[in-house]
């Protein structure tokens, strides 16, 4: 399948990735999308999304945006890696059975090894450290395959370390202190990742409210201490920080003005639909941190167990340190007047070599 320029201009993007692979693979006859948007900093790393799109063009659109996100999470994290995403379009309504996923899977690990190194994948929304074993039969260029396997296993609670850490630097800056006990938070979207973000924030005293749009999440939440609630009382809760951690886009100039809470700060992936979200929330006086920021734990924690055996207290670490980043752009943010987003986005182009100077002039 050609990429047509058109798809990437209605995806929303000018085609600046490195390479785009469009194939419909060859056992599956899915369409499978791999967007290496840079290797500027070594090779590029990013998950492998397996979910339901009206059309493939969507699927393509994420792994344009999302691969250009994991660039800006990788330099930002201080990884010597590139970013770069697959996407596996599933029709609306396909249902895989247990040899259909191992089809599409394998599909993927073929389009990946053809890559020769240039990029590595991991989980993501739609796929665990199981099906990391599947691909792997197909490339070496795999993260997160369960520890039985010679894998870092599931990333999911290493990216909540990194979660909190960065909620950690994100009260400090509001609040003037970086205790979670006694703050209140809502969490959206109980999946992995949202799921160990609760867990840690209950076991640091703070009150939650959680939601997810699948509703037999509740007993987790519940077990957890939580206060239950639906998607839609979740995100207007009057709390101090919403904790998205679910599909990305939750953030637009229809969802701002409803929001009641003083920053906001989660693991979702591309939380703004547009770039000019950052600004309404800022308008608002709303903090939000980049989560391109707050969701590294999960590549910090692969490529350091994986690729350079870190021993685990050096890693927590690396995993803390997410949080002085943060802190650094929120002051950085706060100094010149800009958004965090800028502050962020152009911390990242400096690391990336796009830009001479990390300073930022007032904005
Ligand atoms: N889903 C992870 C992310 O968005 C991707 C990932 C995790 C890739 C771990 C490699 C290793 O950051």
């Amino acid at each position: 399948m050609a990429v047509r320029d058109a798809d990437v201009r209605e995806a929303g993007m000018s085609l600046n990735h490195q390479r785009v692979v469009v194939e419909r693979g060859s056992r599956s006859g899915q369409p499978i999308v791999v967007a290496v948007h840079s290797t500027a900093l070594g090779q590029a790393i990013g998950g492998c999304r397996l979910a339901h799109y009206a059309d493939w063009r969507d699927g393509l659109g994420d792994a344009l945006r999302l691969s250009e996100a994991m660039t800006e999470k990788a330099a930002l994290a201080g990884l010597p890696h590139g970013g770069g995403k697959t996407v596996i379009a599933l029709p609306p309504g396909t249902v895989l059975d247990e040899a259909a996923r191992r089809a599409v899977l394998l599909d993927a690990g073929d389009v990946i090894a053809s890559l020769n190194g240039g990029y590595a994948t991991g989980p993501d929304v739609g796929t665990g450290p199981a099906d990391m074993v599947t691909i792997g039969e197909r490339t070496p260029h795999v993260f997160c395959r369960p520890a039985a396997t010679g894998g870092s296993g599931d990333s999911s609670p290493h990216t909540a370390t990194g979660v909190i850490a960065a909620l950690r630097a994100v009260a400090a800056e509001r609040f003037g202190s970086p205790s979670l006990a006694g703050r209140s938070f809502a969490v959206l979207g109980l999946g992995r990742v949202g799921t160990h973000v609760l867990r840690l924030l209950a076991e640091s005293g703070a009150h939650v409210v959680a939601a997810d749009v699948d509703g037999s999440r509740r007993a987790a939440a519940e077990q957890y201490g939580a206060t239950w609630t639906d998607p839609h009382g979740c995100l207007t809760a009057e709390v101090d920080v919403l904790v998205p951690s679910a599909l990305g886009g939750l953030l637009t100039a229809e969802t701002v003005p409803r929001l009641a809470c003083s920053a906001v700060a989660g693991p979702a992936n591309n939380q703004l639909d547009v770039p000019a979200t950052a600004d309404l929330l800022h308008a608002r006086g709303i903090l939000w941190a980049p989560d391109v920021v707050v969701s590294a734990g999960g590549i910090v924690h692969a490529v350091a167990a994986e690729l350079h055996r870190e021993p685990a207290p050096r890693i927590t670490a690396r995993l803390d340190g997410i949080g002085e980043t943060l802190a650094g752009i929120l002051s950085a943010a706060r100094e010149t007047g800009c958004t965090p987003a800028v502050a962020a986005s152009r911390l990242a182009q400096f690391l990336v070599g796009e830009r001479a100077t990390p300073t930022l002039a007032a904005c």
